[in-house]
């Protein structure tokens, strides 16, 4: 990492910091105002899972996350997992837009700066199963019928056909299926020749999807490094497993699935990049900024990079499969600022603020495209 993106970085907790404690409105980062303003009114559909869900499950399965949840930013319950702003929150940030609002939410949303469809749980697989992929997709296309429909009838909708034309479509997903292959036990060679490909061959099925849809630009976040989350160190290991643990004790076999994940996925977006014409489709190597930030964590101003901040049991990793954050019992640190870990699976609000900085810096990124590509032209 360059020396100037390292300030960056440090100057974007310190503004953050400060942010958090004078309790201001949304502060930018340093990296996102230093991007050129949009031409055009930026308007982005987002399709995942909880790392990207800023309310969905709450709206579509009445799920409550309260207090801890949201405590370092929005100081409310949102029906993020995440004590604040997730990643997609910092990346709507730089471009001065609202915050996306969860396509089900009937209440209080705004979608004319695009809908965000992720789920917390989502995978991509079994494909028609609410919320699958597939399915946030074949919502997505209904959206934009209903809205190009009533456009048609005169009436009016947030979006309509230019902004879907020029809308940026995020997809961050496949976390749950890599982590679900693992906990049924599948092999090692197994996941990485069988179930890798079918997770992305469903993703590539959703970018041809919304390609064919009227969509031509994307960004592909790849998945995080799997072996580095509290929830799988604190997995009883056998004594042979012992020697999983890499130098910044994380475990070996599942980051090597992630890797293998995300050299996979960079294949299919270059293969689509060049088959989709006048598609602009970017992958960025999300795993390459999490390992980083938490084997050099003391650099980013972080104390604790593998102990979950919300959970139960205290240290190496305060996390217990049976009691997780919210649970009877369940114990929360003082300063989550200090922890990487928001609950052993989602990261805190200052981790995705560096994580988010990283991705806009597009040194991560192939093509090197700055995120606010799709609203300058
Ligand atoms: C966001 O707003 C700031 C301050 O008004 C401006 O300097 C910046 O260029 C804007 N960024 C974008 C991406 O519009
Ligand atoms: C990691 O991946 C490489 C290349 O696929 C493989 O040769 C190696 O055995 C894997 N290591 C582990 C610990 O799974
Ligand atoms: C940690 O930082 C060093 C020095 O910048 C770098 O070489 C190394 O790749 C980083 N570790 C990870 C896991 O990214
Ligand atoms: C998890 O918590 C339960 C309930 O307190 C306890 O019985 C169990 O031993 C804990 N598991 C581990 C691995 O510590």
């Amino acid at each position: 990492m360059a020396a100037s993106a390292r300030a960056l970085v440090a100057a974007a907790s310190a503004v953050l910091a400060v942010a958090v404690l004078l309790a201001s409105p949304p502060v930018l980062l340093p990296a996102a105002a230093a991007e050129e303003g949009c031409t055009r009114r930026p308007v982005v559909f987002a399709f995942g899972d909880s790392n990207t869900d800023t309310g969905g499950a709450a709206a579509a399965l009445g799920s409550y996350f309260p207090l801890p949840e949201g405590r370092a930013h929005f100081r409310r319950s949102t029906g993020r997992l995440c004590d604040g702003r997730l990643v997609i929150d910092y990346l709507c940030e730089s471009l001065n837009m609202s915050y996306l609002s969860p396509y089900m939410e009937a209440l209080g949303s705004d979608f004319s700066n695009g809908a965000n469809f992720a789920i917390a749980g989502s995978g991509t697989m079994p494909r028609d199963r609410p919320f699958a992929l597939h399915v946030q997709v074949q919502q997505f296309i209904h959206f934009k019928q209903r809205s190009l429909q009533l456009i048609s009838h005169g009436e009016t909708a947030p979006v309509d056909a230019d902004g879907f034309r020029n809308a940026l479509y995020l997809v961050d997903i496949g976390q749950n299926d890599l982590s679900g292959a693992f906990s049924s036990r599948l092999a090692y060679d197994d996941v990485i020749h069988q179930r890798i490909p079918a997770i992305l061959s469903e993703i590539q099925d959703a970018i041809v999807t919304l390609y064919y849809n009227g969509a031509k630009n994307f960004w592909v976040h790849g998945t995080g490094p799997l072996g580095c989350l509290p929830e799988k160190l604190a997995e009883p290991r056998g004594d042979d497993e012992g020697g999983d643990l890499d130098d910044g004790g994380c475990l070996r076999t599942l980051n090597n699935a992630s890797y293998e994940f995300n050299d996979q996925l960079c294949t299919v977006c270059n293969k689509l990049t060049s088959q989709l014409k006048g598609a602009t489709i970017v992958y960025t190597d999300v795993l390459s900024i999490k390992h980083d930030l938490i084997a050099n964590h003391s650099g980013y101003g972080f104390e604790e990079p593998l102990m979950a901040c919300c959970g139960y049991g205290g240290p190496p990793y305060n996390y217990n499969a049976s009691v997780s954050c919210l649970g009877a019992g369940y114990r929360v640190c003082e300063d989550g600022s200090k922890f990487v870990s928001w609950d052993g699976v989602h990261y805190t609000n200052a981790a995705n603020a560096v994580v988010a900085a990283k991705i806009l810096s597009a040194e991560f990124s192939t093509p090197s495209v700055p995120f606010g590509y799709f609203c300058k032209t």
